[in-house]
Parts: C-alpha cells; sequence; structure tokens
C-alpha cells in the first residue's frame, strides 16, 4: 500500500440469489464482510469470480479468463517460443525448465509458459488476487483448450514468496521469475485496468529487493525479473543482462547454463545474445 492511501473496503457479493451460499463461504474463506457499501467488492456469479469497483465511471470487471479472453488469443496467436518472456525464462529446443512464479498475479506470464510447455508453482499472497487466480484456473481445467497448460501450473495457498522461498524443501526450481508492482510516479502513465484496480489492494511490492535474494538463493539456474523498460534494476546484484521490449524489460540473473535433457550439450545461460543489453548502468542495483 502507498503511505497514504487509505485501504480499500474489500466485500465479496453474489451476483444472484443462486450464488449467495458459495459467496457467503468465499467471504468467510478470505474474512471479508458482504456489505452494502465497499470500495471494491470481489463478485461471484455465472462468469465467475470478478473483481469490480462499484460506482459510475468505473473500470469494468477485472477477473482471471484462461479459455477466451485477450490472454487466451495472444496465447494462442501470439509470439511462441520467439517471444521475448520465453528466451527470458531459457525456452529453447528441447528445454522447457521448471519456473516458480513468486509473483503469479493474475496467473498471464505463468499461463503463457505453459502454454509453452514449462512446468509451474505459482504463489500469491493477496488472498483477494489468489482468489481470483484459483477461481480462473478451475474454470479453466475443464477446457479442452487450455487444460493441458492448466495441469502444468500448480497454484500454492496464498503465501509469502519470500518466506516460502526461505523455507523451500523441495527439488529447487530451475528458474524463479518475479513481476513485482512496480511504483508509477508518473500520474500521467496509463497503466492497465488491472493494475488500476491492483494496486489498492496489492500495494507497490516495497520488499522486492527481498524477494530477489531469496530468489537468488534458490533457483538453480537462473532468477528472471520483469521491469518497465525504463526502470532501474532491483537493489541488489546487478542483473548478468537484459532483454528490452517495447514496454517492458526482464533482467536476467544467470546461475548456470539450462541444458536439453537428451543431449546435455550446448546450453548456453545467454541465448539470443545479439538481442541481449546490458541493463542501463543508473540504479542498475549494484
Ligand atoms: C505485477 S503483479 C504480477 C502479474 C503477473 N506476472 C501476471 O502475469 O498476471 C505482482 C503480484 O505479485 C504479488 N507479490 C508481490 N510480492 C509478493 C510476495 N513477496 N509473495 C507473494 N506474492 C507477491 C502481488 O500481490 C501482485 O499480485
Amino acid at each position: 500500500m502507498t503511505a497514504g492511501d487509505p485501504p480499500p473496503r474489500l466485500a465479496v457479493e453474489a451476483e444472484s440469489a443462486e450464488y449467495a451460499a458459495a459467496a457467503a463461504a468465499l467471504a468467510r474463506q478470505l474474512d471479508l464482510p458482504v456489505p452494502p457499501e465497499a470500495s471494491l467488492v470481489l463478485r461471484l456469479g455465472a462468469q465467475g469470480l470478478q473483481l469490480v469497483v462499484p460506482g459510475p465511471g468505473a473500470p469494468g470487471p477485472v477477473r482471471v479468463d484462461f479459455v477466451a479472453g485477450a490472454l487466451a488469443h495472444r496465447v494462442r496467436h501470439g509470439g511462441g517460443t520467439g517471444q521475448m518472456i520465453a528466451r527470458a525464462v531459457g525456452i529453447q529446443p528441447g528445454i522447457r525448465p521448471t519456473i516458480l512464479d513468486a509473483t503469479a498475479g493474475l496467473g498471464r506470464d505463468a499461463f503463457v509458459l505453459a502454454e509453452l510447455g514449462c512446468r509451474l508453482t505459482l504463489i500469491e499472497r493477496c488472498p483477494a488476487i489468489h482468489a481470483l487466480l484459483a477461481d480462473g484456473l478451475q474454470r479453466a481445467r475443464t477446457s479442452a483448450e487450455s487444460a493441458a497448460a492448466i495441469e502444468r501450473m500448480t497454484l500454492l495457498p496464498p503465501a509469502d514468496a519470500i518466506a516460502t522461498m526461505h523455507g523451500w524443501d523441495e527439488a529447487a526450481p530451475q528458474v524463479v521469475y518475479l513481476d513485482p508492482m512496480f511504483p508509477h510516479r508518473d500520474k500521467s502513465a496509463l497503466v492497465k485496468k488491472e493494475m488500476r484496480l491492483f494496486r489498492p489492494l496489492v500495494g507497490d511490492d516495497d520488499d522486492a529487493p527481498d524477494l530477489l535474494a531469496a530468489a537468488l538463493a534458490l533457483a538453480s539456474h537462473r532468477v528472471v525479473v520483469k521491469r518497465p523498460r525504463k526502470a532501474p534494476a532491483l537493489a541488489g546484484p546487478a542483473p548478468g543482462y537484459a532483454l528490452e521490449g517495447k514496454s517492458s524489460r526482464f533482467d536476467i540473473y544467470p546461475r548456470r547454463s539450462l541444458q536439453a535433457p537428451a543431449t546435455q550439450a550446448g546450453g548456453a545461460s545467454n541465448p539470443n545474445s545479439s538481442q541481449a543489453t546490458k541493463p542501463g548502468s543508473p540504479g542498475s542495483g549494484a
């Protein structure tokens, strides 16, 4: 939460009487009220679970749709293994790293990577965002188009990823992927609708440097941090290199080369090195 912002009054409501019992159960699970007045509402109905700002002029509802929404379209007609996020996590022919997405949010990045064949574990600490993501995963499980990718995504119960990574006692993920909120100081920047709804709930993720430190201690092969293109790197060790796109940048902290299991040869920690750039020095976190 940004200092000075009043905390959002979040409530759960049922779209119709049919959903009243399930909405009441969700309210109990999230320890939220079901009052008439709220600045943010989790609405349960025929479309699944949606985050809604009540009142006129508010942005439309946000829900997770892995089956038919813009994300599903992007995944099916988008850049495949050549897209920047795929190269950032080290996807190459025969290489599909295991990934811990420690800032899962609405699961969009994770779904893109799962569609490309990676197995992911997802952590999200904000209970309301976690509930939206869990609902989207549940609905997509029965869709013929999305089921295979959804099966590769395991959402852990709501938890702080920093503590979870410190206490990790299973095989280390090859890649830890981080996409913490970035504190946009520029009021004129057009932030996406989801982010406008998100920020009052999740704040600015000011502990992101601790997240990076925990990720660097856990990942066996690399840590990838998604940042706005012009943003400084997270405080901490400087990234080894970065991939830059129009609006985003992926800072990559390589530890070991990813190699295809069959050949065990020729793996490189810096695929597509011709397109890799050293991150800008100001605030690059060193
Ligand atoms: C920018 S959003 C991530 C968006 C996501 N990559 C996607 O594609 O939908 C950042 C999310 O990370 C979560 N987050 C930040 N720090 C976290 C932590 N230490 N543990 C768990 N979740 C965290 C926030 O609650 C927020 O939902």
